[in-house]
């Protein structure tokens, strides 16, 4: 790193001064609750050995994996007829499993609604396994602003899966319910990705025909390394995935398995089942879904009555994203946007601008995950407040 640039520039994620309480913002790995955290600490003061130790076959992790399988399922209210897993691979495992489980040949046809970076990202993998038809979700500039509307012409009923993501992290567009299929497509199984949005609203798994759903745990609910992967059981079976698809992305094998095909993330495992409890304990999805309705619109509140000192990407307000808040500063002026990142980052707020790998990016984030709490962002409002004011 050269040594004569500001280390919020460049997206450190460390105090300026010790003094300094951190608040982080990052799209991910996010922070975990603090509850969450103390949790995680106190285990290490109990008798025994904790998960970092167990063997995945022993009794003692069996008890673990049950215990935070069962929660996710309350949380989210998983029917019987799912699957629970926790994968390997992270999100980009899946852009390459969902495509290898749920399509037997390469001519097996997958429609992709590509309207950000990560749905960019998961059809061009897909591509290498599957035959992909792409609804473009670019608006008339060619930027990723919007969702695009789900018709009959664009979809092929004889798709296998329509695969879209729930909250696209780096353009900030959610759907904060899943969008319907016309009527002559609600046979085809929605694939989605959530993994920036998951445990913050309902899922209606059975009305909204979800094949498959999956959550890279770094964002919403734990630590990297493992990956949630919820399955319904039609996918599931003797000659339903490609004969390519490598066992450690194969759902029925693992499923078969117990999830214990290979060594999972143990550790991580754990921590999400504290994730889970922690939720239940704080009212669950309802009060979740409450907390980031309240938490995002400080933030798009702050940004919509700038008269225009700051901007946000997305128009349509019912599509704006609770958990990312893209903004920029008079347009995105450079000189402007380092004081903020400098200022702000000596009060402790910290994540706003990070490395992706599709670069900087014109937009500063505020990514508003399980472990942000509602004083935290009112904390971020403020001080965009402050800013606006002294600019
Ligand atoms: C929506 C979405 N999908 C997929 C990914 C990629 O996940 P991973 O880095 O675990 O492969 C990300 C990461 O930011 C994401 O936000």
């Amino acid at each position: 790193m050269n040594a004569d640039i500001h280390p919020a520039l460049v997206g450190s994620l460390s105090a300026s001064n010790p003094s300094v309480r951190l608040i982080n913002f990052s799209p991910g790995p996010a922070s975990l609750p603090k509850a969450v955290e103390r949790e995680i600490a106190a285990s290490f003061n109990k008798p025994g050995l904790t998960s970092l130790a167990l063997s995945h076959r022993s009794p003692e992790f069996q008890k673990i994996l049950d215990h935070t399988i069962a929660s996710v399922r309350r949380v989210m209210d998983i029917p019987d007829d799912y699957a629970v897993l926790f994968t390997h691979g992270g999100g980009h495992g899946q852009f390459a499993a969902v495509p290898l489980n749920l399509c037997r040949n390469r001519s097996d046809l997958a429609t992709y609604v590509v309207n950000g970076t990560w749905t960019q990202r998961a059809r061009d993998e897909a591509q290498r396994y599957c035959t992909v038809q792409t609804i473009d979700g670019r608006d008339s500039a060619g930027g990723y602003t919007t969702f695009p509307e789900l018709s009959e012409a664009h979809i092929d009923a004889n798709s296998k899966y329509l695969y879209m993501c729930s909250n696209e992290t780096v353009n900030g567009i959610e759907n904060h319910r899943l969008p319907k299929l016309p009527e002559s497509r609600r046979h085809i199984p929605l694939v989605i990705d959530a993994s920036s949005d998951f445990t913050t609203k309902p899922i209606d798994w059975h009305g909204d025909r979800v094949g498959v759903l999956f959550a890279c745990a770094s964002k919403n609910i734990g630590h990297p390394g493992a990956t949630l992967t919820v399955i319904h059981r039609d996918f599931l079976g003797p000659d339903k995935a490609s004969p390519l698809c490598p066992g450690v992305f194969n759902y029925t094998t693992n499923v078969e398995a117990g999830n214990l095909w290979n060594t999972p993330a143990t550790f991580n495992i754990e921590v999400i089942g504290y994730l889970m409890d922690w939720l239940e304990r704080e009212g669950g999805v309802a009060e979740n879904e409450r907390r980031c309705i309240a938490k995002s619109r400080l933030i798009y509140d702050v940004i919509d009555n700038s008269g225009g000192f700051y901007g946000t990407p997305v128009p349509n307000k019912a599509l704006r994203s609770r958990m990312n808040v893209p903004f920029n500063i008079k347009g995105g002026d450079e000189a402007l946007t380092d004081e903020f990142l400098i200022t702000s980052w000596d009060e402790g707020i910290i994540g706003l601008r990070t490395l992706t790998p599709f670069g900087v990016g014109d937009y500063l984030r505020a990514s508003l995950y399980n472990a942000v709490t509602e004083e935290d962002a009112a904390f971020l409002a403020d001080f965009m407040q402050r800013f606006a004011s002294r600019n």
